[in-house]
């Protein structure tokens, strides 16, 4: 399997976590977890683990004052990545998930078939599947994993806000200064478009003077192409959301946040 440098090369996965703080996403898929009384969840392609350390958190559930009991829900975060995974073992409360290496079917292998309640994948997980082939597969892997009524909840970019136009050096250039004061300036560059796929350069330059390049290329996959996958791999859409604050999809938002039930 061919992985982005980003997630590979220790130099930018050691920025991953500043370069992608304060994110709304995981409030809400805690907050869903919590809704769904999900008691044993996976995270598929749960790079550094931040969200996967979050569900095990019981200190969210502890009185004021009073000692945090370990958390009685079990999470499995599964991604390719082993420089990811590295990470995601040493953040607090890492000890508490289970990690693998591997893609969806590790978890499936780990657990086995009906055993999760919810199955998540964040920060866009979803467009890495480049193939009809690719995403059905995992479609399928997450629906074994589930027992009836349990579910799946993901986001993808819609493709029609079109944002990949604004991924522009002009438009996305920022220098930042990371907790370990480390200061590099980065930048995103579009370098193809056609089919639903979307092929993109993350520039990030270092003190170092080094430019490192991470390519990548994604999907955009409509909503009506995700409802439809969604069903022909045993799911009924529950809810759909355009933004984390659960407001409807609309022109303003640029989000498909869905939240599916297995049949
Ligand atoms: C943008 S990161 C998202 C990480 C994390 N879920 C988050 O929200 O920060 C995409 C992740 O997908 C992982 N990935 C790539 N191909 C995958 C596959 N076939 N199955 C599962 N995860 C995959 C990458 O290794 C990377 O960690």
């Amino acid at each position: 399997m061919r992985l982005d440098a980003h997630y590979t090369d220790p130099t930018l996965v050691s920025r991953y976590d500043a370069e992608n703080s304060g994110r709304d996403d995981t409030d809400f898929y805690v907050a869903l977890a919590d809704e769904l009384q999900a008691r044993t969840v996976v995270d598929v392609g749960c790079g550094t683990g931040v969200l996967a350390a979050e569900l095990v958190d019981a200190s969210r559930d502890a009185a004021p004052g009073s000692e945090p009991t370990s958390s009685d829900r079990t999470v499995v975060g599964v991604d390719p990545a082993a420089a990811m995974l590295d990470v995601a073992r040493s953040r607090t409360g890492g000890q508490q998930v289970t990690w693998l290496e591997g893609t969806a079917d590790a978890a499936l292998d780990h657990l086995g078939p009906g055993s999760a309640d919810l199955v998540l994948m964040t920060g866009h997980v979803a467009q890495v599947f480049l193939t009809d082939d690719d995403w059905s597969q995992v479609l399928a892997t997450a629906a074994a994993l589930l027992a009836s009524g349990g579910h799946l909840a993901f986001e993808t970019r819609d493709p029609e806000r079109r944002t990949w136009t604004r991924w522009t050096p002009e438009l996305t250039r920022e220098r930042s200064t990371d907790p370990d004061g480390t200061v590099s300036t980065g930048w995103v560059e579009v370098t193809a478009v056609h089919d639903g796929l979307v092929t993109f350069d993350g520039h990030t330059v270092l003190e170092d003077g080094v430019d490192r390049v991470s390519t990548s290329t994604l999907r955009f996959r409509s909503r009506s192409e995700v409802e439809a996958s969604l069903d022909a791999a045993g799911f009924d859409v529950a809810w759909t959301y355009g933004d984390w604050d659960r407001s409807p999809v609309g022109p303003q938002t640029s989000e498909l946040i869905m939240v599916a039930r297995r049949r």
